[in-house]
């Protein structure tokens, strides 16, 4: 499974139906609903919420779990602008390749987020920032693992960890679930006021410091 950008035939490889997400996710939707999640891109507006960990100096790590068709790619890169590392693990190989192909300067792989640990040990990397765009389905169900734990010990010592919601199912037991677990993980846990401008309206949770 995992596939890199390389291996997607790089940047200039053919172009795939990625694109900026219009209908992309929309139809992997149809396909796959519980693991897609959504019928598309979040906005600019989240994606900025999503980023604010992310320094203006230095070569920050970044990992993004489930980039889908970029929404949140595209401003890490902005924020990047050249430094660092970014990786960025999509379960989808119609969303990973085309991905890859618009962001040569991420490095996209194919691969399931459970597979964190091993994916940065190979790099000889641990993760400064963690920005999720999974489902809540992800964190219960992959590969059988609880995931929030293996993200907990991917993050370097001051590392942080965003993940959105959607304001209407905030208080779904899936989602209250998640967030007790979040606080049961980090020793802090902060929610962001709504972000009007997402289709629907969502909050980030912001976690640092591993217990
Ligand atoms: C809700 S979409 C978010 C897409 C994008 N981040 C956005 O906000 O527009 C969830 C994405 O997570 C991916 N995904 C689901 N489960 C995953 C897993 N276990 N590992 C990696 N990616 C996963 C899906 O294929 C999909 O692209």
């Amino acid at each position: 499974m995992r596939q890199t950008n390389a291996a997607f035939g790089g940047p200039s490889g053919s172009g795939g139906s990625g694109g900026s997400g219009g209908t992309a996710l929309l139809r992997e939707f149809l396909r796959a609903p519980l693991l897609t999640a959504t019928v598309a891109p979040s906005s600019r507006r989240l994606a900025e919420q999503m980023v604010t960990p992310i320094p203006w100096r230095g070569q920050p790590t970044v990992v993004e779990l489930g980039p889908g068709t970029g929404a949140f790619t595209q401003v890490i890169q902005e924020r990047l602008g050249g430094r660092g590392r970014h990786l960025a693990v999509e379960l989808n190989p119609r969303l990973a390749g085309p991905l890859s192909r618009r962001f040569p300067g991420a490095e996209v792989v194919h691969a399931d987020a459970a597979e964190l640990p091993a994916l940065l040990a190979e790099r000889g990397l641990s993760a400064d920032i963690v920005i999720s765009g999974l489902p809540w389905v992800a964190f219960r169900a992959t590969a059988d693992v609880p995931l929030l734990p293996l993200v907990a010990a991917s993050l370097s010592q001051h590392g942080v960890f965003t993940q959105f919601a959607y304001c209407w199912t905030r208080w779904a037991p899936p989602a209250r679930r998640h967030l007790r677990d979040l606080r049961t993980t980090f020793e802090e846990v902060v929610l962001s006021r709504t972000v009007w401008r997402n289709l629907p309206p969502a909050l980030v949770y912001l976690a640092r410091r591993p217990r």
